[in-house]
Formats: C-alpha cells, sequence, structure tokens
C-alpha cells in the first residue's frame, strides 16, 4: 500500500475509476484506493472488485423519499469513515450528497463533471470561444448539445453544497463536432476526464501533504 488513501464513489460503467485504478497501479498517482462504493449494481463495482479494492453496494430505494435519504447519507459516510481516507472521489456518482457526508469530508471531496464549470460558481464560463452558459446537474452532455454550444469540456471540481459550483482544480475543453450525438461527445469527454482526474487527484494531494507539513513545520 502507498501514499495517500481515497475512496471512490461510483453509480455508472466506472471508466473514471478504471482511470484512477490504472494510474495508482502504474506509479502515476502516489495513492491508494481504499474502498469504493456505488448506489446501483453498476460496471465501477465489478471494475472494483476485479481489482481487489473493497466494494460496497448502498442502493437508495426510494430516491425521493426524504427519510430514506438521509439514513443513506449516515450510512454512506460512517461506512467511508471506517476507511479514513485522505480524499473522497465522486467519479459518476450520480446522487447529490447529503449534510452528513458534506460536514465530514468537506474540502476534502472532489468530482468530475461532464461539462466546463466557472472558478467563481456563477452562470457563465470563459473558454476558447468566449463566454458561455455553464452546465450543472445530471445531463451535463445532453444540455450542451441542446444548446447548440461549439465547445464544452470536463471539470474536476471540490464538492460544495451548491450543485457543481465549487472550486475548480482542473479543466478542459471538448470541442462539439457536426454529427455528434450524446454517445459520440461523452466518449470525446470521457477521454479527457481520465487524464484529468488522476491529475487532479495527485493535486489535491500534493496541496495537501504541503499543508499537512507546514502545520507539522510550525509546531
Ligand atoms: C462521467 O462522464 C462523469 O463526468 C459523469 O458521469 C460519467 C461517469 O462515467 N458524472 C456526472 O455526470 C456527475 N454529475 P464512468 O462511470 O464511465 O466513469
Amino acid at each position: 500500500m502507498s501514499g495517500s488513501r481515497i475512496a471512490v464513489l461510483a453509480s455508472g460503467g466506472g471508466t473514471n475509476l478504471q482511470a484512477l485504478i490504472d494510474a495508482c497501479t502504474s506509479g502515476a498517482l502516489d495513492a491508494t484506493i481504499v474502498e469504493v462504493v456505488a448506489d446501483r449494481m453498476c460496471g465501477a463495482l465489478r471494475r472494483a472488485e476485479e481489482a481487489g479494492i473493497a466494494a460496497l453496494f448502498l442502493p437508495v430505494a426510494h430516491r425521493r423519499d426524504a427519510a430514506e435519504r438521509a439514513a443513506h447519507d449516515v450510512l454512506l459516510a460512517e461506512s467511508l469513515a471506517v476507511m479514513q481516507p485522505d480524499l473522497v472521489v465522486l467519479a459518476g456518482w450520480m446522487l447529490l450528497l447529503g449534510p452528513v457526508m458534506l460536514q465530514r469530508f468537506a474540502g476534502r471531496t472532489i468530482n468530475v463533471h461532464p461539462a466546463l464549470l466557472p472558478e467563481d460558481g456563477g452562470e457563465t464560463v470563459e473558454t476558447s470561444c468566449g463566454r458561455l452558459p455553464a452546465i450543472r446537474g445530471a445531463h451535463a452532455v445532453r444540455d450542451a448539445l441542446m444548446l447548440g454550444l461549439p465547445v464544452t469540456g470536463a471539470t474536476v471540481h471540490v464538492v460544495t453544497e451548491d450543485l457543481d459550483a465549487g472550486p475548480v482544480i482542473l479543466r478542459e475543453e471538448a470541442p462539439i463536432l457536426p454529427g455528434d450525438d450524446e454517445t459520440t461527445l461523452h466518449e470525446r469527454i470521457k477521454s479527457i476526464e481520465h487524464v484529468l482526474l488522476p491529475r487532479a487527484v495527485s493535486k489535491v494531494l500534493a496541496a495537501r501533504q504541503t499543508a499537512v507539513a507546514s502545520e507539522k513545520g510550525a509546531w
């Protein structure tokens, strides 16, 4: 086991999880994935199991049931806390985090989002094609196509209580090409995410280590 401890939350195919697994295995990322949690039976769970990573299936039966969501929030926070992660990475996690998770892992939860998001949490983002709408939420790839944007991309940001509006860690553009549909565009964005996410994790972990070292130095 090496470096920092990462927990990954995922709801989908898990290609971003795989990029993190590969980066840890190759040594490009000096970290160990200590747990993967999924709210659905999904490819990410299978990838975790194949890589020999502790995998937890924590479903929500009724997404709109507030009591169930609150219980899920506590259970998720407690099961992650046991693994003592330095960083929680949302890699295709499609559930809004609840207040317990947000508080317990404040400042050390990051998310990869399939669109360009601005540094200031505002409604527009500066791009190579000028200022464009910032696209948040669960359908960012579809929405970029529907809006007829010339460019979109991927952003890794810190998770805060405001949806997809926390401080940006890294961001990169992807062109929208004539004839693109949601699948082709999402594949292009994902290929960017697979490089961006491990780099962003590395950047955050390095910053945390520097902060810890300077705190120690102060004593
Ligand atoms: C990724 O494109 C990620 O940005 C997106 O889900 C996909 C997961 O793909 N996340 C969101 O939309 C979160 N709002 P994967 O399961 O193959 O990594």
